[in-house]
């Protein structure tokens, strides 16, 4: 008896996921890349490491120029998001391997959908690398969803085709958008660091994702994986297949770093390091996002600004979005407190910029920490290579910029959670934040 129900759950469960689950202590971790690493085939070997990041600010700035001057309405100035960090999936049966970004601020999981008449992608040293696309009718595990499914209904925006497919339309907050059918495949994943004998590979069947045959915007990857915090992110979708936790953890090594660190899920996900700080979840507008409190920033032991209001946290924007209520008294204790000689900025949304072409040693620099304090205590000190940036030889300019002059919301971006352990747990509703040398702690 006991033999044949092990046997049906099995059954049961193997149909859902074929992992070695027990091996991995109930998650899984898989390689995390810096769009820019020499692991990724859309890094660009002609640029310098300074070159990246102003090339990742021009990126998250462009659009919104763009926008705000063909736009009659100010107000809706739009800041690109980047999407700097990647990581492997493999879809379908067999699978196809796709470098997909990874993004905390939407939902929607999707891939280019193509028939294989282009996929080869160009050597990275090419000008722009070409993505792949996944061919639908060569997986066996390939399947079409109908828009009666409460999938189709947690797509905004989707509707029935003639056929009663879920067609979807997904926009981003800067006008990139993706469109295409609602559909179910097998996803697996590589997992990182894999132990001698142990499971290489997690397989979760019938995720849903957006097979996408029309993409506008600045998406430079295969597809996209939203780990947001919405009923169809891949987060959600993890922990409905394997009761794993929706929670997901990720360290992000600094753009300068040639190195790649690791995207951990459920168990794996724990950020246990000392000085560990968690701030609980609020209430977002958009289902999508992870927002917390931001109660006051302090200058080294200074607390220069305090107005309680709501942040979000995003792998998938560059630079960090404060109420100007905030950057104003910041800008002004950083710039009485900094020596350095100043310099023209050579990008309209940065404002405080400095030349150390003189002073090449970062421990000269004489920067001091900034910390946010959130809400429920937790206190996220910044350093100098969270809210400074070299964005040119010798230009070093301040990264936390207004909110006025992009997305009128507040943002902690990439370069500010840079060397953090970042843990999001849907279901404690926190988010925990511990400082860590990310190239170190990572598998490569
Ligand atoms: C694949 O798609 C391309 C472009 O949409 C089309 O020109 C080509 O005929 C298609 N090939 C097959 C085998 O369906
Ligand atoms: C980055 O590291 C890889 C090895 O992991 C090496 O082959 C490559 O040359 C490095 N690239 C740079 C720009 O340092
Ligand atoms: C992670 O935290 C959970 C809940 O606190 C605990 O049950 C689990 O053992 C921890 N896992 C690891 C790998 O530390
Ligand atoms: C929701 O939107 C309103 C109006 O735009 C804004 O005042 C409020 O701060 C937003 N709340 C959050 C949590 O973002
Ligand atoms: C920085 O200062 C040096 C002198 O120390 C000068 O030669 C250089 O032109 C300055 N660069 C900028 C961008 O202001």
């Amino acid at each position: 008896m006991e033999a044949m129900i092990a046997r049906v759950l099995l059954l049961i469960f193997g149909l859902l996921l074929t992992c070695g689950c027990t091996v991995y202590g109930g998650g899984f971790s898989v390689e995390f890349i810096h769009r820019d690493s020499a692991k990724s085939p859309f890094h660009d070997p002609a640029l310098s490491p300074h070159d990246r990041v102003l090339a990742a600010v021009r990126r998250s700035t462009a659009r919104a120029a763009a926008l705000t001057s063909s736009s009659d309405d100010v107000g809706s100035t739009v800041i690109s998001r980047s999407f700097e960090y990647l990581m492997a999936v493999n879809v379908g049966t067999p699978p196809r391997h796709l470098l997909a970004i990874a993004d905390t601020g939407s939902d929607l999981v999707w891939i280019r959908c193509g028939n294989g008449s282009a996929d080869h992608r160009a050597p990275a040293a090419a000008a722009a690398p070409t993505p792949v696309s996944f061919d639908p009718s060569g997986s066996k595990t390939f399947g079409r969803v109908s828009c009666q499914t409460d999938a189709c209904q947690a797509v905004p925006d989707a509707t029935c085709d003639a056929d009663s497919n879920c067609q979807y339309l997904y926009a981003y907050g800067d006008g990139s958008r993706t469109s295409g059918l609602l559909s179910t495949e097998t996803f697996t994943f590589d997992v990182a660091g894999a132990r001698e004998g142990g499971s290489r590979q997690v397989s979760v069947a019938n995720v849903n994702f957006g097979c996408s045959t029309v993409a506008t915007g600045t998406f430079e990857g295969d597809g996209l994986v939203g780990l947001g915090a919405g009923a169809i992110s891949l987060v959600t979708q993890l922990d409905a297949a394997t009761k794993f936790g929706r929670k997901f953890s990720y360290c992000l090594v600094p753009h300068s770093v040639n190195s790649s660190s690791t995207i951990n899920f459920g168990a794996h996900a724990n950020v246990s390091e000392p000085g560990a700080a968690t701030t609980p979840l609020v209430n977002s507008n958009d289902s999508a996002y992870y927002t917390v409190t931001l109660e006051s920033v302090k200058v080294g032991e200074r607390a220069v600004a305090a107005q309680r209001s709501p942040i979000i946290v995003d792998s998938g924007t560059t630079l960090t979005f404060l109420d100007e209520a905030l950057v104003s008294p910041l800008v002004e204790e950083l710039s009485r407190r900094i020596t350095l000689p100043r310099a023209q900025s050579p990008d309209k949304l940065l404002h405080l910029c400095y030349n150390v072409s003189g002073a090449q040693d970062p421990q000269q620099w004489g920067i001091p920490d900034v910390t946010l304090e959130l809400g429920g205590g937790a206190a996220v000190t910044l350093r100098a290579e969270n809210t400074f940036v070299l964005v040119q030889e010798g230009t070093l300019c301040l990264g936390l910029v207004s909110t006025s002059d992009g997305p009128q919301l507040a943002i902690l971006g990439n370069i500010a959670q840079q060397n953090f352990h970042v843990g999001y747990d849907l279901d404690a509703r926190t988010v925990t934040f511990a400082a860590a040398d990310c190239a170190r702690t990572s598998s490569s």
